[in-house]
């Protein structure tokens, strides 16, 4: 795949993909995010890869934003059209991909930033971070899913004051917020990522996406999340993993899932 914003890295069961404007503080243009969409698209149909961790490049940003150069003209129709797309294109897809992504935010993650690092199926952080929805200070709103993710994971109040008020949190104050997962060194960023992705990997994948199916059920309006875990439940017993995982215990024994 050649991309001209985004770098992509596969090494055994681990994809690293990272969000190379650095100049821009790797702000999301129209490209970029095409880019993810080809991208995490490609590494999803990878039976290969079990984990993708997303960063950005450079010391300074995760994502500090869409690209606001790229919308700062443009009309009611077009800015509903940027959101809708944008959502279904990569946020929503990112939040729906059966192979688990985890952001590391190695800076700002702001606007868009903090979004696309609240699609993945959670985060981790460099003391450095600082995370915000600056929307409001710009006059307009969280468009990729900010005004509903974020009361996801913080509570209500919480992201009320931090959209409102469109300040920035530092990573320890997001770590305490339920935002981030882990806080640690710049430089031990990645290999944290890459420590909680081989615990992942020795797990059967196929029982991960139905986990990520049956988590996400419940944030879907109108879905029983409760009876999608039963069905969801009720599937894995007919999958090759439940059998070697099963007996693999039974035998005393690590299980080898494909
Ligand atoms: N969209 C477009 N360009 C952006 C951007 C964004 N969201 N965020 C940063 N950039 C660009 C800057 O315009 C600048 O480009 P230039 O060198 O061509 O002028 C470059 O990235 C570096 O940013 P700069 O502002 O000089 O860095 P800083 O360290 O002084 O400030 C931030 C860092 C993150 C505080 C500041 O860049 C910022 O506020 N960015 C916008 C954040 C935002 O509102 N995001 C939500 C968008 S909906």
């Amino acid at each position: 795949m050649n991309f001209k914003n985004i770098l992509v890295k596969k090494n055994s069961y681990l994809a690293q993909i990272t969000i190379n404007r650095p100049k821009k503080l790797n702000a999301l243009n129209k490209a970029t995010i095409e880019e993810l969409h080809s991208a995490f698209k490609e590494i999803e149909e990878d039976k290969t890869i079990k984990v993708i961790v997303l960063i950005g490049s450079g010391e300074k940003a995760f994502v500090a934003g869409a690209d606001i150069s790229e919308f700062a003209h443009f009309s009611v129709e077009e800015g509903g059209k940027l959101a809708r797309i944008g959502q279904e294109m990569l946020f929503n897809f990112v939040e729906n991909l059966s192979t688990p992504v985890i952001a590391a935010i190695n800076g700002f993650a702001l606007g868009g930033g903090l979004e696309l690092a609240m699609a993945c199926h959670f985060r981790i952080a460099s003391v450095n971070a600082k995370m915000g929805l600056p929307e409001v200070s710009l006059g307009v709103i969280p468009g990729y899913g900010g005004t509903q993710r974020l009361p996801q994971l913080v509570g209500k109040g919480k992201a009320m004051e931090m959209i409102m008020t469109a300040g920035m949190i530092t990573a320890d104050e997001a770590k305490d917020y339920g935002l981030v997962n882990h806080v640690t060194s710049q430089e031990e960023l990645l290999p944290l990522a890459e420590k909680i992705a081989s615990k992942i990997a020795r797990n059967s994948s196929v029982a991960i996406s139905a986990a990520i199916r049956a988590v996400n059920a419940n944030f879907e309006d109108g879905v029983n999340g409760f009876n999608v875990e039963i069905d969801e439940f009720g599937d894995s017993f007919g999958t090759d993993d439940f059998k070697e995982g099963t007996t693999a215990f039974l035998e005393k024994r690590k299980p080898k899932f494909n």
